[in-house]
């Protein structure tokens, strides 16, 4: 898109947001003043206590926090929360239409983007279904208000229970809707030894089944036009969620028409890294292939003969990686001498493993769990009482967090002596 036209939509967007009664406010604090001016304590702990319940995974539960959310006083407090939000997936989702006519935007909530999209596109036809009432009727209203006569809202499920649509769409339109339970941790990998999934059905089923995402990518594939397409942006950056929810979508015979775009907008001070958005397909084929690893991130790699010319702060480690990449820094330490060693390994496939040992000159403390966390720390041999600490405190906490207390069953603990004592 050319920049001018860039301009002009971010132009739109925000005068559009502004009719939603939405703020910018780049400051928690800001925020924080705002909606204690708005909204009472009662409204804020009713709502609150409808968060917390949505955690269970009952959709009855999710629908009455989402009925809620966009109802005067909460409404424009909570929904400015996700103003960037709003800017940047609105963006790419609308950069992305095109030629489509017949458009299903799945989940619209209160209808602020579905809106967006039927503003720009006036002569395309829009339709935007949610399983919260109270959403639909706010997105009617506001539609009413806008003077937008070619969109329509449906108070609709899209679940096994749901009967399948009785049209089908060019487009098809999900954000943050299919994969929404962020507290839902996916699907852990094969070992703490690598990022790979292995190809367990019942385990993937269960993914499906407990976010609900198989049911809905049914139900979406019945309301596809055959030479539909489908644009999905979901919670799903964390490989343990990714990897289980392209499956989900690769298994429907879906493929992607570009790569994954990362997403990444402002809450406030903090960037989030969310999506990333799928541009996808049912018909033809694709070059493209689905990624499993982690995303590349920018930590140096490590180059153990480097280490004694690194100049670091007293009591800065030579080298530290909090990152994925930190497992190939670790394979690269050689010689490495485990001094000791700790895994523990859940009933239900998480494991943890904790390693302190010795590479020539150095020492090192490894960490690494099946859930794609890696940390490597790197120091001089004279400072390994540092690392020692750390190995304690880290093989305590884990069996105090472990359910599995017997490590004859499921963790292992193995100390071949100190650091301090090997002289290490
Ligand atoms: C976080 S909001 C997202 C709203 C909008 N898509 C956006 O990007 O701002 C999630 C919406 O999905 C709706 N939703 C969740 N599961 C659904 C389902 N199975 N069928 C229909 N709507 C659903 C919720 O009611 C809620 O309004």
């Amino acid at each position: 898109m050319a920049n001018e036209q860039v301009k002009q939509i971010d132009r739109i967007l925000h005068d559009h947001l502004t009719q939603w009664g939405l703020r910018r406010l780049t400051s928690t604090r800001a925020y924080l003043a705002w909606e204690q001016r708005e909204a009472s304590a009662e409204d804020l702990a009713h709502f609150d206590r409808l968060a917390e319940r949505r955690r269970g995974g009952d959709p009855l539960d999710d629908t009455a926090f989402y009925d809620l959310s966009v109802q005067p006083p909460l409404f424009a407090i909570l929904h400015s929360q996700r103003y960037d939000y709003y800017q940047t997936v609105g963006k790419a989702i609308a950069s992305r239409i095109r030629e489509a006519s017949t458009i299903l935007d799945v989940g619209c909530g209160a209808g602020i983007l579905t809106t967006f999209y039927a503003r720009l596109f006036p002569d395309r036809r829009f339709v935007g279904i949610d399983r919260s009432s109270v959403s639909i009727q706010v997105a009617t209203q506001k539609a009413k208000e806008l003077g937008l006569g070619n969109v329509s809202f449906r108070w609709l499920a899209i679940d096994s229970k749901a009967s399948p649509p009785g049209e089908t769409y060019d487009l098809i339109l999900s954000s943050h809707v299919l994969v929404q339970h962020e507290w839902d941790s996916g699907i852990p990998s094969e070992s703490w030894r690598t990022f790979a999934r292995g190809r367990d059905a019942a385990r993937q089923l269960a993914f499906e089944r407990r976010t609900g995402v198989g049911a809905a990518l049914d139900w979406l594939s019945r309301a596809l036009a055959h030479e539909g397409r489908m644009i999905v942006v979901e919670k799903t950056r964390q490989l343990a969620r990714r990897v289980p929810f392209q499956r989900a979508v690769a298994a429907r015979g879906f493929h992607m028409i570009e790569k994954p775009q990362p997403i990444r907008y402002q809450l406030f001070e903090d960037a989030i890294d969310d999506g990333p958005l799928y541009h996808l397909k049912r018909e033809g084929h694709s070059w493209l292939e689905w990624d499993e690893s982690p995303e590349p991130d920018d930590n140096p790699p490590l180059n153990p003969l480097d280490l004694r010319y690194r100049p670091v702060a007293a009591d800065a480690p030579l080298y530290e990686n909090h990152k994925p990449s930190a497992q190939q820094a670790w394979e690269r330490l050689n010689p490495r001498i485990i001094v000791k060693e700790a895994t523990y390994q859940e009933p239900d496939g998480r494991a943890f493993h904790v390693e302190l040992g010795t590479s020539g000159a150095y020492v090192y403390l490894y960490c690494a769990n099946s859930f794609d966390q890696r940390q490597l720390v790197v120091y001089e041999s004279r400072r390994a009482a540092v690392l020692e600490d750390y190995y304690r405190d880290i093989t305590e906490h884990m069996i105090s967090c472990s359910s599995v207390k017997d490590p004859a069953i499921g963790g292992k603990g193995e100390s071949r002596g100190s650091l301090l004592a090997s002289g290490g």
